[in-house]
């Protein structure tokens, strides 16, 4: 008795000082994890997509003793594309053009809740100096994919875009809805041995994409107002590296120049959702509801 009410006290006190936003999913990868269990049924990520055809994550994937800032508890992981990566969502389907590998939530869908109302999605991202990216290409590393594949309501890409004209390729750049002119919203340098913060505010009422930016284990820092982004039509979330090719094709999911004999890789931690209805948002992992703005 004595104790549960001392309990209800200190957790009362707890909640006042470091109030925690619901979560919608969350995909932070505990360090028991075993790299085998991204293989099966996990709880956090799709074992089937996205990777090359015949490949299992288990052999994609390395689980690290890295932190990034949303890692207290939990491990970020390296993801890795080679000749390999080519993605065959059918026996027709063979997307040659492309070298891919994504982590798709597990309770992510295409209709769940984490594309409606409004959300924060989190995640942390580094290169890997050993296995770099080649910034003659484009690269998508995080992105949206509508529920009917029809548009990227938003894209963070790297490296040189595809009928852009990229001054500075080696540049994190966060872009708009593809079918809506794909405005650029916010670029970083993707600067080598930092580890690069993001958090998105998706509100999926209003139709704005907001973002926040930290590096290593600074706090998030709003970096762009709520901007009209049309981020209807649901889906589903993808992290990792999606390479397109160069020179001319018709159907860059097909065609298009990659080079043979790549090893590349990025680190993915911190991956997670929250529900920002309310106005919570999580800046830094003490103060998990720092910040509200209505
Ligand atoms: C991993 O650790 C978590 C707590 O941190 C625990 O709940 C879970 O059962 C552990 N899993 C394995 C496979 O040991
Ligand atoms: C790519 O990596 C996978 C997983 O390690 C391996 O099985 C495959 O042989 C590699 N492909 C090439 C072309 O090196
Ligand atoms: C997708 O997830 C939502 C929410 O969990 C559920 O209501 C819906 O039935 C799921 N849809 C499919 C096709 O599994
Ligand atoms: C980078 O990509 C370009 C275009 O595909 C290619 O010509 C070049 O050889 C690649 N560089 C490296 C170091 O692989
Ligand atoms: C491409 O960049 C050059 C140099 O910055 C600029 O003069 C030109 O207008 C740009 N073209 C397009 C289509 O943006």
């Amino acid at each position: 008795m004595f104790r549960s009410s001392i309990l209800s006290i200190l957790f009362g006190a707890l909640q006042a000082t470091a109030q925690t936003c619901q979560l919608q999913f969350d995909g932070r990868v505990s360090k028991n994890f075993t790299s085998e269990q991204f293989d099966v049924q996990n709880g956090l990520f799709d074992p089937d997509y996205v990777k090359g055809k015949g490949l299992k994550f288990s052999e994609l994937l390395e689980i690290t003793d890295e932190t990034t800032l949303f890692d207290v508890n939990s491990v970020p992981v390296f993801l890795t594309i080679n000749d390999s990566s080519i993605f065959a969502p059918s026996e027709t389907n063979v997307q040659n053009g492309f070298r891919r590998a994504e982590l798709l939530p597990a309770s992510n869908n295409g209709t769940d809740p984490s594309t409606i109302g409004v959300k924060t999605l989190h995640f942390s991202l580094a290169k890997d100096p050993a296995r770099p990216l080649n910034f003659s290409h484009e690269y998508q590393l995080v992105f949206l994919e509508s529920a009917d594949y029809s548009t990227n309501q938003f894209v963070l890409k790297t490296g040189t875009i595809l009928g852009g004209n990229t001054s500075e390729p080696d540049t994190l750049q966060v872009y708009g809805n593809v079918n809506k002119g794909a405005p650029l919203l916010f670029q970083a340098p993707f600067s080598e041995s930092v580890v690069h913060n993001f958090a998105l505010k998706l509100d999926f009422d209003a139709l704005t994409t907001q973002v926040y930016y930290s590096q290593d284990d600074e706090p998030l820092k709003q970096v762009t107002e709520a901007t009209p982004n049309d981020i209807s039509g649901q889906g589903q979330f993808h992290f990792g590296i999606l390479k397109k090719p160069t020179g001319p094709a018709e159907d860059i999911t097909r065609e298009g120049y990659q080079p043979s004999g790549i090893e590349e890789a990025i680190l993915y931690g911190g991956i997670f959702q929250e529900d920002s209805a309310d106005g919570c948002i999580s800046l830094s992992p003490e103060t998990a509801c720092q910040h509200k703005d209505h």
